[in-house]
């Protein structure tokens, strides 16, 4: 279903919105316009209740089991966003009566959803009425909602029930043992709760307080305890044009919160202490208070961050905010116990799990935004080691072997086995990623290797970086399998497309893990050279062993270009039958080929769900010359039916770097559209993390030209011919660099106080502290 132009932006670059209500699609903007700050994500769901409305709030790092037959994920927690409206007898929905000029906006400079209208109930009173939240940047456990009703002809009697609703579930599975409520002085109410599994312990906290034309109301609500649910109830008369706010500020604590130092069993009165002493100290103040706050630290992060983009329409800049308001919001900068789930923390997809997307797609936008965030972010990996080692040894191999999905630290791999249908037996399809998905040990080392160049972090690397790269090299060691001629394969394995199970010699695989194996013999010589001491230790602890390392790397077959030259994604991919992929192709939404085949029939024919011999060519672009790239865009793509997020922003930088302008245009547009386009579908269980990285990285990477290259930084700019300009800063070896570009000019500032080293065009330059180069613009890469 799709709803032209749903999304919009105005004219300042920083607001979305949309203008009708559509509660048959609830799901695309509570999904798309969730709100949150990396530790706490909220979806966008309306006060007022609707039928296949999913409330969802999440505290990342949470994780509970619910039972031996469901892998982890991350919990629903208890509701604290429901308001039932009474207004002169009438429970209020925008399903009766009527309503005019309805807005939902979503500030992305300061992180405020306001909804807005009137409503004309049966008997054609009108009320104005606004809603709006915050989930603060500053204050990492609380949430500001507050609710402004006027009657505009008539009085009015007006009753709120709201408080804290523990009888939440994901999908069903209740995560939570029945706590205690309570109500602490003052209005405020509470609840504590414990993950039935994990032991991980909560609690809501809320503070209500009314107003009527600004003054305050000391009527204290009215409570009821109720089987998981705790709710104040309060009632107000209003004549014509008055105006009643109820303010609603809510805390969440946790026993995983960072502060608690990763104690977890203390006694449940330590947290409820705690969060009582917290309510004292936030619900001093009020809603536009905290708003402020929350707004100034927004604020900051757009100064690192923002990109502007000029061109005739603001869209391009707007979702491109938009799409770093999600990086920002799903991403916990301060807690490496986390990592980043494939839906953020905007809804239950994926379970709150954590892919290659980090590393691959997400990554790079904080690498070269805030380099301290991708140290946190690779160093959940680091922490994550012992799962590594154990899924390693669990199927017989050494070293580290990092789970496909991840959620807790020490949760191992946390893949599903069953999910889906299958066409054919009408049974659950086997989720066979968990087992055979392996490249993601290479894609985290790639990772690492690319925090090294780009940072010069010595410390992180001795930390968590080597031994990361030298476990999972250890791991492919004893993966590799040496056949009767000595050369090595890697068999049995799902490449990034996952149309095509139990393939040999994946071509993106192999030659990551090739990157894998050479990293690691580099790291090791260096080490051999500065620390042999943090070798030697390293050594002991991931079993490496270097002479069989460049033994077998040696002999490890990495797949090359045939005649035509075209890279063969796998052994026997070129065998395969072709069919008419037109139907799929135009397709608007995802995964339809699912109706006609299933996973035995799609190994059979040339159809990828996603970006896999491209996007080798993407991440290790100087093995593969620009002809190639080319023939194999064109070959690859006609067969690619982008049925993953991660797909299109892929193929819009590698079209980029061929010189394919339009192309590269077309898929980041289509991309950027993943969520904020007109298909009210796309987001149903939470918005796509990885799509947003790869917005960003369309915009750095592809048309601002920037990669890590052999030679260090290289800056290669081109301008996609629907802008006018572009202008961004990143990163580089702690210098930060502005970087613009126009029609005529490219312009690189070195902000930072050490010369910077690039190359651009082929060529390279050191650009003082301060000073600026100013290259002409021939839109052509080389
Ligand atoms: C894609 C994977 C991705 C996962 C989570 C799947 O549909 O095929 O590459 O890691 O979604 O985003």
């Amino acid at each position: 279903m799709n709803q032209k132009n749903y999304i919009l932006w105005d004219n300042s670059g920083w607001i979305v919105n949309v203008k009708s209500f559509l509660p048959d699609y609830l799901a695309k903007t509570e999904s798309v316009f969730c709100q949150g700050n990396g530790r706490l994500g909220l979806r966008a769901v309306t006060e007022e209740s609707y039928c296949g409305m999913v409330r969802n709030m999440f505290v990342n790092g949470t994780f509970n089991r619910f039972s031996e037959n469901e892998v982890t994920e991350l919990p629903n927690l208890p509701d604290m966003t429901a308001f039932e409206i009474y207004i002169n007898g009438h429970s209020f929905s925008l399903l009766k009566g009527n309503f005019l000029d309805y807005t939902l906006s979503l500030n992305l400079y300061n992180g405020k959803l306001k909804r807005e209208f009137i409503w004309i109930s049966p008997e054609q009173h009108k009320f104005k009425m606004v809603f709006e939240r915050f989930v603060s940047m500053t204050e990492r456990d609380l949430v500001g909602m507050k609710i402004s009703i006027t009657p505009l002809n008539c009085d009015c009697e007006v009753l709120i029930k709201t408080g804290i609703d523990g009888q939440m579930t994901n999908s069903g599975s209740q995560h939570f043992e029945e706590g205690e409520s309570c109500v602490l002085p003052g209005n405020i109410l509470q609840m504590c709760s414990k993950t039935t599994n994990s032991d991980v312990f909560v609690v809501n906290q809320v503070n209500l307080e009314s107003y009527i034309d600004g003054w305050r109301i000391e009527k204290p609500f009215s409570v009821t305890i109720g089987r998981r649910k705790i709710t104040a109830k309060g009632e107000y008369v209003l004549s014509p044009k008055q105006t009643l706010s109820i303010e609603k500020l809510a805390l969440v604590i946790t026993s995983r919160d960072i502060y608690f130092d990763g104690k977890q069993n203390r006694p449940s009165t330590y947290y409820k202490t705690y969060a009582e002493t917290r309510g004292g100290h936030i619900f001093n103040n009020n809603f536009d208070f905290h708003f402020g706050q929350s707004e100034k630290t927004w604020k900051k992060v757009w100064n690192e961050i923002d990109i502007e983009i000029s061109a005739s329409s603001n869209r391009d800049q707007t979702f491109l905010r938009f799409a770093m308001y999600h990086l920002m919001i799903m991403t916990d900068i301060k807690d490496s116990r986390m990592g980043i789930g494939a839906k953020g923390l905007s809804g239950e997809g994926y379970k709150g799990h954590s892919f290659w997307d980090t590393e691959i797609f997400i990554m790079p936008f904080f690498l070269f935004t805030q380099p301290d965030v991708a140290r946190i972010i690779l160093s959940y990996r680091g922490k994550s080691l012992p799962g590594a080692y154990a899924k390693a040894k669990k199927y017989g191999y050494k070293g580290a072997m990092f789970p496909w999905e991840s959620a807790w630290l020490d949760d191992g791999e946390v893949t599903p086995d069953w999910g889906g249908t299958d066409i054919v037996t009408g049974k659950a399809m086997e989720i066979l990623t968990g087992h055979l998905e392996q490249h993601i040990s290479a894609d985290i080392a790639f990772a690492i290797y690319q925090y090294y160049v780009a940072t010069d972090d010595t410390s992180f690397m001795e930390q968590f970086g080597y031994e990361i790269v030298l476990g999972t090299a250890e791991f492919w060691l004893s993966r590799i399998e040496i056949d009767a001629e000595g050369i090595g394969h890697i068999n049995d394995v799902i490449g990034p497309d996952e149309y095509k199970e139990h393939v040999n010699d994946n071509a993106f695989t192999n030659h990551l893990v090739f990157h894998n194996l050479a990293v690691a013999e580099e790291f090791y010589d260096t080490l051999m050279q500065n620390n042999s001491t943090l070798l030697d230790k390293l050594v002991e602890k991931t079993n490496f062993n270097i002479d069989k390392c460049r033994e077998i790397k040696e002999k490890l077959y990495l797949p090359q270009v045939n005649s035509q030259g075209l890279m063969e994604q796998f052994e026997g991919y070129f065998n395969l039958s072709e069919i008419d992929l037109t139907k799929y192709k135009n397709a608007s939404t995802v995964g339809n080929i699912y109706n006609d085949y299933n996973m035995k029939m799609l190994s059979q024919i040339k159809v990828s769900k996603q970006a896999d011999t491209l996007l080798l060519m993407l991440l290790l672009e100087n093995v593969f010359p620009e002809e190639c790239k080319k023939k194999n865009y064109y070959y690859y793509e006609a067969k690619t039916l982008h049925d993953s997020s991660l797909s299109k922003c892929s193929h819009s930088i590698l079209a980029a770097d061929i010189g394919l302008l339009d192309e590269a245009y077309k898929f980041f547009k289509e991309g950027m559209l993943t969520d904020f386009g007109d298909n009210l579908l796309s987001s149903d269980e939470g918005i796509h993390s990885a799509c947003m990285g790869g917005i960003w990285q369309s915009v750095v990477m592809g048309f601002g030209g920037i990669r890590i290259a052999e030679e260090g930084l290289r800056i290669n700019p081109v301008l996609p011919k629907e802008w006018n300009s572009l202008k961004f800063s990143i990163y580089w070896r702690g210098i930060r660099t502005e970087i613009s570009i126009n029609g005529k000019n490219i312009t690189v500032k070195n902000e930072g106080n050490k010369s910077l080293n690039f190359s651009h065009r082929g060529q390279e330059y050191w650009l003082e502290p301060r000073k600026k180069l100013v290259f002409y613009s021939n839109n052509e890469r080389e």
